[in-house]
């Protein structure tokens, strides 16, 4: 997600100032800046890992040991890592492949074991950065210390490929890296290593759902919160080979040269990214998509980082996993212009779409999400809830019946408000409305961000209500850190699978049913299909 530089510094509301502090990390000594508009201090760009460039490309990060006291300026936003989702979700600042650093953001007014939450963002994990003014921390870290940590996307991120000996979740490995050093250094801010909550969403939620089931993450966080990603299943390294063999041939390298790959310049890796096959369609999260990997760049099964699928596995630790009510609106949007807001879009459209997505259930999909009958005709409002439903929704309920399984407790929410400001500087205001509540809405609730908002002018503000809702989503998740749990059982139920209750935010936060009647349905799609891939000719 970018924003224009022009406005950056203002949106992020920065000033440096001489009273910041100075801490002492394992990676460096920083002196970091105080945010202008809240008594909050930032400590930006911080290096939590060797530079993955050399030999260090497509391989683990490697730790970083500094103790120098010399102290570093950290008062500069971070460069992206190089970004590959090719338009509208590529960070526009500065991109570096040095780019494992992450920010600190702690209320300027010292107190002694604060609640952590550490954020991942989204971006398909093939963008996304820290720098991005919607992920800044100034507005959250009022009553927690918020870190956020650039990790690896793309090929960078994710390239598997057995023939070479790489096995990918480089960008999963990053994130692990990250959490060992808010374990370790977090104290020296004045947090508490504790009460560390991780949360993301979409790649984001993907990733932290993957790395709540490993072992060794209960010893690094307490609980996490995934806003629509949390559930899907991964594919093999087996199954990320044909689409993983397109990125070397367009790489214009061959097994088993390596270093082929390892010397390539950064624009060539860009360029053979972007000559990868791009499905016309809107994809969603089914076995068939993208030849069998789901998701263009993406975690999967490697045997050694992820032994086992997450889905079967479950979280180990406290969970909320939600998801918004009109997610696929976005994507819908993205892949068919803005066309789609006049509802231009064609049955032949949908056919389309339907065919890639569920092969051989197509006709059953299409049944079941008749435009004609179920949508009065809109294709864009069926495209909108099969990938709502399909790709966020029903992976989201799977996750939550296997935390009721292995005893873990869970919350869930339903996201419907429609905010009065966009978000989000590729975002027309004038197209919110009939987005709705799309993907990525709540997270300028989440990080409490009510003012000065992105576009047209950088200084839209919302209403008193959303302002609450605001506080109070941004409450909850610290809730989550400090305590493990949201809220008490009457503000905020725990999720079970014979009431379905959670909250749903609309124009306030309030306990209700989290609908989740549509996803007997696709579980049944899902297993079919996955069943499909797996025993194909
Ligand atoms: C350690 O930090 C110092 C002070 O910034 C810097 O000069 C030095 O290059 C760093 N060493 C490593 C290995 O990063
Ligand atoms: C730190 O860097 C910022 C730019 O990010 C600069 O404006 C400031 O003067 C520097 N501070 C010191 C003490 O060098
Ligand atoms: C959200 O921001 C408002 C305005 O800065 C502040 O009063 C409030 O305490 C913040 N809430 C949280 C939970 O950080
Ligand atoms: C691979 O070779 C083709 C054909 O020569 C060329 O067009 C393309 O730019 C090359 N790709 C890279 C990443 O070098
Ligand atoms: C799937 O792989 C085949 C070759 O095996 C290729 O022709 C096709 O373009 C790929 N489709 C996608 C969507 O990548
Ligand atoms: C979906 O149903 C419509 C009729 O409502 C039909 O024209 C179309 O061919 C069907 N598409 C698929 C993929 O089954
Ligand atoms: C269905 O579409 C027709 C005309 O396109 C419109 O008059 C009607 O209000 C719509 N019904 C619903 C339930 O949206
Ligand atoms: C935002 O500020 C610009 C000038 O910078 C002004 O023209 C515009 O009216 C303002 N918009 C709002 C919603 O206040
Ligand atoms: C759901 O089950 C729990 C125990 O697992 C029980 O306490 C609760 O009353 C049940 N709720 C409903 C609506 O049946």
């Amino acid at each position: 997600m970018h924003l224009r530089n022009t406005i950056l510094a203002g949106l992020l509301g920065l000033a440096s100032s001489v009273e910041s502090k100075i801490v002492q990390t394992n990676t460096g000594t920083f002196q970091g800046g105080k945010c202008s508009l809240t008594d909050v201090n930032y400590f930006f760009s911080i290096p939590y890992a060797k530079p993955p460039v050399g030999e260090r490309r497509f391989a683990p990060p490697e730790p970083l040991s500094n103790s120098s006291s010399k102290v570093v300026n950290a008062t500069a936003p971070a460069p992206s890592c190089l970004q590959f989702s090719g338009g509208l979700f590529d960070e526009t600042n500065t991109q570096s492949e040095d780019c494992l650093f992450l920010n600190v953001y702690v209320p300027a007014t010292p107190s002694p074991k604060l609640p952590v939450k550490v954020w991942l963002y989204g971006g398909s994990n093939a963008a996304g950065g820290i720098s991005d003014a919607i992920y800044n921390g100034c507005f959250s870290a009022q009553d927690s210390i918020i870190v956020t940590v650039n990790y690896r996307v793309g090929p960078l991120g994710f390239l598997a490929l057995e023939d070479l000996g790489l096995t990918g979740n480089y960008g999963i490995q990053d994130q692990l890296l990250a959490l060992r050093w808010v374990n370790e250094n977090i104290a020296e801010f004045g947090g508490d290593p504790q009460k560390v909550l991780l949360f993301g969403e979409s790649a984001g939620a993907i990733d932290t759902f993957v790395l709540s089931t490993l072992p060794e993450v209960s010893q690094l966080v307490r609980a996490v919160a995934m806003e629509s990603g949390a559930g899907r299943d991964l594919a093999t390294l087996a199954d990320s080979k044909v689409w993983y063999t397109e990125f070397l041939n367009a790489m214009n390298c061959t097994t088993p040269d390596l270093s082929c790959l390892r010397t390539a310049s950064p624009s060539a890796i860009k360029a053979a990214a972007k000559a990868m096959p791009t499905p016309k369609v809107t994809v969603v999260n089914t076995a068939l998509a993208n030849n069998g990997t789901r998701s263009a760049w993406t975690p999967i099964l490697d045997g050694t980082v992820i032994k086992a699928q997450p889905s079967t596995i479950g979280v180990r630790i406290p969970a909320i996993i939600g998801s918004n009510a009109a997610e696929g609106a976005l994507f819908v949007l993205t892949t068919y212009g803005a066309a789609t807001l006049h509802n231009a879009l064609t049955q032949a459209q949908y056919d389309a779409f339907l065919t890639y997505n569920f092969g051989p259930l197509a006709t059953r999909v299409n049944e079941t999400y008749s435009a004609t009958r179920a949508f009065n005709g809109s294709v864009l409002a069926a495209m909108t809830e099969i990938t709502t439903d399909v790709s966020y929704r029903c992976p989201s309920y799977r996750a939550l019946v296997q935390a009721e399984k292995n005893s873990v407790p869970v919350w869930s929410y339903r996201f419907s408000h429609v905010p009065s400001c966009s978000w989000y500087t590729g975002l027309q205001a004038a197209w919110i409305p009939y987005l709705g509540a799309t993907h990525t809405t709540e997270i300028p609730f989440v990080f409490n961000f009510t003012a000065n908002m992105p576009p047209p002018d950088g200084n839209c503000t919302f209403t008193p209500a959303e302002q609450t809702l605001a506080h109070d989503m941004s409450r909850a998740w610290t809730n989550m850190a400090e305590l493990g749990r949201p809220g008490e059982q009457t503000v905020w139920p725990e999720w079970r699978s014979n009431g379905s209750v959670g909250v749903v935010m609309d124009g306030a936060m309030v306990p209700g049913v989290v609908d989740y009647s549509t996803c007997g349905f696709w579980d049944t799609v899902n297993s079919e299909l996955n069943e499909y891939w797996n025993t194909r000719g």
